[in-house]
């Protein structure tokens, strides 16, 4: 993780939150003695700031409201079911199965699969699908760490990803709101930007269940779906993926669902967008105003075809 300097980080995105709060003091102590603390509470040497370009200098959304307003099917439709329901996820110990095309298939538990990662703070815009959008200081590490260490073959065009499937514990998956467990798929140079973040915590704490503990996947210029929780798989594929909510109404989502204000979804604009906390909409911008980082993925594609 980053460890901010107080300069860098007005105090009103932080001081509201007393747990965030003595966990960065005991952060602040550790970078005063120039060493690093993971979300893990490994300590590992200090490392290049090289994520800040990719950041956002926005407000924040408060630590209250991304954890209180959430989508999580496994444990309920509401928004505020989530917060009420996840505690029942077991997430300890966890592991995660690799495989398909790649030279390094397995079963990692999850502290080998983040040992030789260093947790960094990003904060991105995140947007969901029925128009309203939130900035959030995620920590994580990119995903191409990860898929570089797996060694895909040259038939890895994709990468597909599944959430635990574990009815007990998700009561959610008792029911046929969506094909459980829950799937979403990138294709490869998606999946290696550097945008895309495998994400640990968020406001320098790890996870919280609701939030897709203990390990979710960010993609900051797609719709919120995209953005897989609680990952239990990671499959290499030759061929494209299909998620969720393709399952669940082709006609209305698309594999690559970028953030696009040109193309509404067929029961709602998607030309504006509420920032939880805020009452005004604001203008949604092209792939979430990342479009510098990634309008080259998707140069001569039609992306109304391609939603
Ligand atoms: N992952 C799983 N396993 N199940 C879900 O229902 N919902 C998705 C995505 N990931 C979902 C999921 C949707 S629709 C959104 S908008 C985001 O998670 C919401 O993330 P948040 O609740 O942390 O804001």
């Amino acid at each position: 993780m980053l460890i901010k300097k107080k300069k860098d980080l007005p105090d009103n995105q932080v001081t509201d939150y007393s747990i965030y709060q003595s966990r960065r003091h005991f952060m602040k102590t550790m970078a005063g003695l120039g060493l690093m603390a993971t979300a893990g509470g490994i300590i590992q040497p200090s490392f290049a700031n090289t994520s800040r370009q990719f950041s956002t200098n926005e407000k924040l959304t408060s630590f209250d409201d991304i954890s209180s307003y959430c989508n999580y099917y496994e444990f309920g439709t509401g928004k505020s079911d989530p917060k009420k329901n996840a505690h029942s996820l077991v997430t300890s110990p966890w592991s995660v199965v690799v495989e398909g095309e790649c030279q390094k298939p397995g079963k990692y538990n999850l502290e080998d699969l983040l040992k030789p990662v260093s947790i960094e703070e990003r904060n991105y815009r995140f947007r969901c699908v029925e128009g309203w959008s939130m900035v959030i200081p995620w920590m994580g590490f990119p995903l191409a760490e990860l898929i570089k260490r797996m060694k895909p073959t040259s038939k890895a065009k994709y990468v597909y990803f599944e959430t635990l499937l574990d009815p007990q514990h998700m009561p959610g998956q008792k029911t046929k709101v969506l094909d459980w467990p829950y799937t979403e798929g990138l294709r490869m140079d998606e999946a290696m930007n550097p945008l895309t973040l495998m994400a640990t915590g968020l406001y320098g704490k790890d996870l919280l269940n609701q939030n897709g503990a203990p390990l979710r996947l960010v993609v900051p210029w797609k719709y919120g779906f995209k953005s897989i929780k609680s990952i239990a798989k990671i499959r290499f594929m030759e061929h494209q993926p299909v998620n969720s909510w393709q399952k669940a109404n082709m006609t209305e989502y698309g594999f690559y669902s970028n953030v696009n204000p040109q193309v509404n979804h067929p029961r709602w604009s998607q030309r504006k967008e509420r920032r939880i906390g805020e009452f005004r909409k604001r203008k949604t911008l092209m792939f979430n105003g990342y479009s510098e980082q990634v309008a080259s993925l998707y140069k001569g594609m039609d992306l109304k075809k391609n939603f």
